[in-house]
């Protein structure tokens, strides 16, 4: 394996988005929301990364920053080594052709007033300097990658089904040959057979063009065949990180276990020697964070110290990652003690 194969491809650090909230009442004082509070991580090249976490934990936002989408109020994301936060420009021009985005409602995000064909055209249009007839071929070869045809073409999105206008949303994002693709829940809108093929041919696309993903998901069940490696987001936090089989095999975090233990579909004997953990209680308000552990109004184990400080995320062996007072060096669930 060569060293720019053993690189990340990305390579987030600190990355902290916040927005200024209105609060009735207080006259003059700005509140921020921190939707992403201090994220890091890597995706390797030619790997995914999911990113898991109920609605609100600030997945789209993280998504967002990393395409440049929203502003990030801290940190750097960097894509090969540079870091595109930064850039301006004819730079900005090369690295928006390095990292596109495929958005999770298939319907909202193409225009209905454009056919197909200007739809998987457009950012050829705006971000690279090719010949008609080279911007032509180009669409004909990705219509057939994503499985259309080539009259389709000619048609508007209202004339596809959910699964075809997804695959439309595809073959835009591979238009500038992209190295990083971000999917931000890519197959939610849709139904369950459907949800299958579109997983299948994001994975073949993979392979044939050696992309590297950034997969966000609210359902662990979505990405266990997808992604190399997963980081579980909780208000605006990364609370466990890991490769796939040891989060699904070893999940540290009581929040990360709550969450799997209601994935219907893994495995079954997990399924039976573990019962569903539920997670009563209410998350803490995003404007207001507590002091320490921003799980501990809901976790099953929290102690007085997890309210006192807030835990780091830490390595406890291999990569596996975990933000948790109670997770020792011997990297075992504080759960396993109820059980
Ligand atoms: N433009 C914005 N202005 C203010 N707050 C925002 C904005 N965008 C997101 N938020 C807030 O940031 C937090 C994270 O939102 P985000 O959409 O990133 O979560 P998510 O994990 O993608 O959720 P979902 O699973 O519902 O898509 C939420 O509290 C949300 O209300
Ligand atoms: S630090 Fe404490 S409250 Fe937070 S997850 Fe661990 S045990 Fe629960
Ligand atoms: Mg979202």
């Amino acid at each position: 394996m060569s060293e720019t194969e053993n690189k990340p491809l990305l390579d987030v650090e600190n990355l902290t988005v916040r927005f200024e909230v209105s609060r009735g009442g207080s006259w003059g004082k700005r509140s921020y929301l921190y939707a992403v509070d201090d994220v890091s991580f890597t995706v390797k090249r030619g790997e995914t990364l999911a990113v898991v976490g109920e609605s609100g934990s600030g997945k789209t936002t993280t998504a967002l920053a990393v395409a440049r989408l929203v502003p990030a109020y801290e940190g750097a994301v960097k894509v090969g080594g540079t870091d595109i936060l930064g850039l301006e420009g004819e730079a900005l021009r090369k690295a928006r052709q390095r990292v596109q985005f495929i958005f999770q409602d298939p319907y909202s995000s193409l225009n209905p007033r454009q056919r197909a064909e200007a739809i998987v055209r457009e950012p050829l249009d705006s971000l690279s300097t090719k010949s008609e007839a080279e911007k032509q071929e180009i669409v004909d070869r990705l219509f057939a990658a994503v499985g259309l045809r080539k009259e389709q073409q000619r048609l508007f999105p209202h004339q596809f089904s959910g699964g075809q206008r997804q695959r439309i949303g595809i073959a835009r994002a591979l238009a500038t040959q992209p190295e990083l693709i971000i999917c931000d829940e890519p197959v939610s809108a849709l139904d369950v057979a459907v949800q299958a093929q579109i997983l299948n041919l994001l994975r073949r696309l993979q392979a044939e063009f050696g992309l590297t993903y950034l997969f966000i998901s609210h359902d662990l069940g979505v990405v266990q065949h997808m992604c190399d490696s997963i980081a579980v987001m909780y208000m605006g936090k990364v609370v466990e990180h890991a490769d796939r089989l040891s989060l699904f095999n070893n999940p540290l975090h009581p929040y990360t276990a709550a969450l799997l233990s209601a994935v219907p579909s893994v495995d079954r004997a997990r399924r039976e020697a573990t019962r569903r953990i539920l997670i009563p209680g209410d998350p803490p308000d995003p404007v207001n964070m507590p002091k320490g552990c921003r799980f501990a109004s809901r976790c099953p184990v929290a102690e007085a110290r997890c309210r006192e400080s807030a835990p780091d995320l830490r390595d406890v062996g291999g990569g596996h990652r975990v933000a948790c007072h109670l997770v020792d060096e011997r990297a075992v669930s504080p759960l396993a003690a109820l059980t």
